[in-house]
């Protein structure tokens, strides 16, 4: 691993980013907290749990896929280049991907959470020895920059799995793709995974599972206000809900008061009525027409796509 470790935020910055945040959020008409504060130590690992879920087909189907057509996908982006990965890098799918790289690759994983990102680029690293590693602590939501002392001049591709990018409305997903395609111009690619739509039931869900593992992830994210910004959140008077948007084309998750209540942030107030909701998550489902039209919109060519027998992921490699 490259010894000056790229840093642009602080854990002070980022605390003071979460408050402003999650008051901003939660002063809307339609109340709202951002999906990006799930994945606290807790959440990392409630997620783990919800990707070895029955209901949950997303991270199994699109390791299935990549299984299947590493090898493609490894020619696609070809030797001697960057694989840059936003939102990085402890899992499966990376390491796959990285094992069947050619020769010449180097990895860059981003990611919020430094430890996190510094625990996974270290694993890597020590795996895969041939392979240059230098993590870059950075917010993908904001600008994505490599700073100079990573630009070694090699072609970039930025890896995007895990169909992340349908958490994001149109407007705010068409910023972030065209930030990839500037982090990878001038001739560089995107290998993307993103959800496909199907049966509104599978859907549902894949997202209120039996268990209660989604609903608790869902839940920690008031558990995170109360420990690190000191809420006054009365956890057991919120329930976990899912449901698919079909005219927006996406799952979206709340929290739903179960009474009238009022909950404190720091000096801020905030009032519930009894079934008002927050909502914490957007998961878009796309067809792969709407899905090339938008990346089309941002300068990126389809170049190939591989989907699983059911239709349930895919995984795209375009070219700008
Ligand atoms: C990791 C963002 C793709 O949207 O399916 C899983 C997050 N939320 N269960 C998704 C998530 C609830 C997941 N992504």
């Amino acid at each position: 691993m490259n010894q000056h470790s790229l840093t642009t935020a602080t854990e002070a910055q980022a605390i003071e980013e979460f408050r402003s945040d999650v008051l901003q959020g939660l002063s809307q008409r339609c109340k709202q907290l951002s999906s990006k504060y799930f994945y606290d130590e807790e959440g990392s690992r409630l997620f783990d749990q919800i990707c070895e879920l029955d209901e949950y087909y997303v991270t199994r189907t699109e390791m299935q896929i990549m299984e299947r057509h590493v090898e493609e996908m490894a020619d696609a982006i070809g030797a001697n280049s960057m694989i840059i990965e936003p939102g990085a890098g402890s899992s499966l799918k990376t390491r796959l991907l990285l094992e069947h790289a050619a020769p010449g690759t180097s990895y860059v994983p981003i990611d919020i959470s430094r430890e996190h990102l510094f625990r996974c680029a270290e694993r890597i690293a020590l795996e895969f020895p041939q392979i240059n590693v230098t993590p870059l602590h950075a917010d993908f939501c904001q600008s994505i920059d490599l700073p100079p002392e990573a630009d070694n001049g090699q072609r970039r591709v930025v890896y995007f799995p895990g169909s992340t990018i349908g958490n994001f409305e149109v407007p705010l997903a068409q910023r972030i793709l065209e930030q990839i395609a500037h982090l990878v111009q001038p001739d560089g690619g995107l290998l993307i995974g993103f959800d496909l739509r199907k049966d509104v039931n599978v859907l549902e869900r894949a997202y209120d599972d039996r268990r209660g593992v989604t609903a608790a992830f869902n839940m920690n994210l008031l558990h995170r206000i109360n420990n690190e910004l000191g809420g006054t959140f009365d956890i057991e008077n919120f329930r976990h809900r899912a449901i698919f948007n079909d005219r927006a084309s996406r799952i979206e998750m709340h929290l739903i008061s179960e009474r009238e209540q009022t909950a404190r942030v720091g000096d801020h107030q905030f009032h519930f009525e009894k079934g008002e909701s927050i909502c914490t998550e957007y998961s878009h489902k796309y067809s792969i027409e709407d899905f090339s039209d938008l990346l089309e919109g941002v300068g990126f060519q389809e170049q190939q796509i591989w989907i699983d027998p059911r239709k349930y992921f895919a995984i795209g490699y375009y070219n700008l």
